[in-house]
């Protein structure tokens, strides 16, 4: 058999990278809009959930049927760092400068539109000619669930790092801006049967009825503890304790911390709203 020289074999190579390379990117292109709907759906759906709908009531609607549920019930609100409330517009101005076009942008949701946002604020800053964080109007976003024209519940996104990675989830607040009604982590990367408890039901179904202001009114979040809430706690001192997940005391601290931070950055507009000085339209 004839032996190939050195430049049949690197022309042989870089030929098939080429044609490997253009395959993966056009299938990574092809694929992007599915992949944009798939997170969007999970994201709904993870909305839907902790805002009480049963998982039995979830899995029975089609995709249309989770997203047109969302659009319908849930309203988002844009607050910007001093809680100011702030149209889609203020976002879509600057990032058409950046080259996205008006159609891209209004077929996003509201949540889709901050995250990419977010995620060009260090380009923004440096167009603007300004610090990070002189420049970051720190958008962050509730959804308000509403029946009958009236707010029924506040969904909070929340986010931090656990053990060993950052999670990702919703608190939902009942309309009194003191009750929780929910909590779903739905991405994280905690040891399962350990931090990764965190999804269970039996972990999350205690933080129902939970209270995040204590008698006095002052905002105290809700905990978690190492071992049983009631050995530490009892009467309305409970309404702000659960049980922790044993072996798991660091994913705990983790979530407390970051819950507590992300209740705290809205607190200013839940105290306004509980005080009837401000509130949503
Ligand atoms: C392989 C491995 C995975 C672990 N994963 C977690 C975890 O996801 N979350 C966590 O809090 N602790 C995890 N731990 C345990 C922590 O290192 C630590 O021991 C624990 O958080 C202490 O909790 P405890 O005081 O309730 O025992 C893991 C330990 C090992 C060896």
């Amino acid at each position: 058999m004839q032996r190939q020289g050195n430049f049949y074999i690197f022309t042989f190579a870089a030929i098939v990278c080429i044609i490997v390379s253009i395959i993966v990117a056009l299938s990574a292109t092809a694929l992007k809009p599915r992949q944009v709907r798939e997170t969007r759906l999970d994201i709904v759906r993870n909305i839907l959930s902790v805002s009480g709908l049963s998982e039995d009531e979830i899995q029975s609607m089609n995709p249309d049927e989770v997203l047109s549920s969302f659009q319908k019930n849930f309203s988002p609100l844009i607050l910007d760092k001093n809680n100011n409330q702030t149209e889609r517009t203020e976002l879509e101005t600057p990032l058409l400068g950046l080259g996205y076009t008006q159609e891209e942008l209004s077929k996003m949701y509201a949540f889709e539109l901050v995250t990419v946002f977010s995620k060009k604020i260090p380009l923004l800053a440096k167009r603007a000619g300004q610090s990070v964080n002189d420049f970051d109007p720190g958008y962050k976003l509730v959804f308000l669930n509403m029946k009958d024209n009236d707010v029924f519940q506040y969904i909070l996104p929340i986010d931090g790092y656990g053990l060993w990675g950052m999670m990702y989830g919703y608190v939902a607040i009942d309309r009194d801006l003191v009750t929780v009604k929910g909590i779903r982590f739905y991405k994280h990367q905690e040891t399962p049967g350990l931090g990764g408890e965190c999804e269970k039901p039996w972990f999350t179904d205690q933080y129902i009825g939970k209270k995040i202001l204590n008698q006095n009114g002052d905002f105290v979040s809700v905990n978690i503890v190492k071992g049983k809430a009631g050995d530490f706690y009892s009467g309305q001192d409970l309404d702000h304790y659960i049980d922790g997940i044993s072996g798991a005391t660091i994913t705990g601290d983790a979530i407390n911390a970051f819950l507590k931070d992300d209740i705290t950055k809205f607190e200013p507009y839940f105290q306004s709203i509980r005080t009837g000085t401000g509130g949503e339209k």
